[in-house]
């Protein structure tokens, strides 16, 4: 039986995969690196620093920078994502995320967060959902980022629940596989060619509920 979900945020929970594309592509223009759907796909779900190393490599550029310097480009990213951050409110909560959050603690399951960036409480305060997530997983503490599945397992365990009793909820395919690896039941949310290893893929936020999700595991 399903106790527990361990979500996803940027993608899944707000609209912030759109921000963070948009300000890796401002990066990739300055580095002149040409940018492209498949890129941006590529990078949902990756931290930063592996996803500038993902924007060099994509533009053969992956030796032409130091350590130090690379950091300062993650940061220049950092900082464009951040002011939009800032901007944002519950206004930019996904559509039926809201509700569905609502319908899950109503009915008693359990709560944690797994993503990758380092501004996801920023992100879930601004979106007032803070209170629903008090377990997020640090993810400062992980030695491997998705698709490794380690970052969904710690968001079982901080549930002090089984993998098999949790459902993860991604929109990136690295987070999908990463889900899988842990083994915990996949819910992809997006084009369903690019999340086909899920358990079960939604084409929209609003389509996630407890109804169609009880359905899908027959
Ligand atoms: C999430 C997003 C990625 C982002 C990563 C790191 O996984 O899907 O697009 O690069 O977090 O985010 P951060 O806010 O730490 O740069
Ligand atoms: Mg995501």
């Amino acid at each position: 039986d399903i106790k527990g979900f361990v979500f996803d945020l940027d993608g899944v929970i707000t609209d912030t995969s759109v921000l963070h594309g948009t300000a890796w592509h401002q990066l990739a223009d300055y580095l002149g690196v040409a940018w492209s759907d498949e890129l941006a796909n590529g990078l949902k779900g990756i931290s930063r620093m592996d996803s500038l190393e993902m924007i060099l490599k994509a533009g053969g550029k992956e030796n032409d920078y130091t350590q130090a310097q690379k950091e300062e480009l993650a940061t220049k990213k950092n900082t464009n994502y951040v002011a939009e951050v800032d901007k944002m409110t519950p206004a930019n909560i996904l559509p039926g995320m809201k509700a569905f959050l609502d319908d899950l603690r109503a009915k008693g399951y359990l709560l944690s967060l797994a993503s990758a960036s380092k501004n996801a409480p920023r992100v879930l305060s601004k979106l007032e959902l803070a209170d629903y997530f008090p377990k997020v997983v640090d993810p400062a503490s992980l030695t491997h980022g998705k698709p490794d599945p380690e970052i969904y397992t710690k968001g079982a365990e901080l549930l002090n629940l089984p993998a098999s009793q949790c459902i993860g909820v991604e929109d990136a395919a690295a987070g999908v596989q990463a889900i899988n690896a842990a083994g915990e039941v996949s819910l992809g949310i997006g084009d369903a060619k690019e999340l086909g290893a899920a358990d079960m893929v939604f084409a929209n936020t609003a389509d996630v509920t407890l109804a169609n999700i009880e359905k899908a595991l027959g």
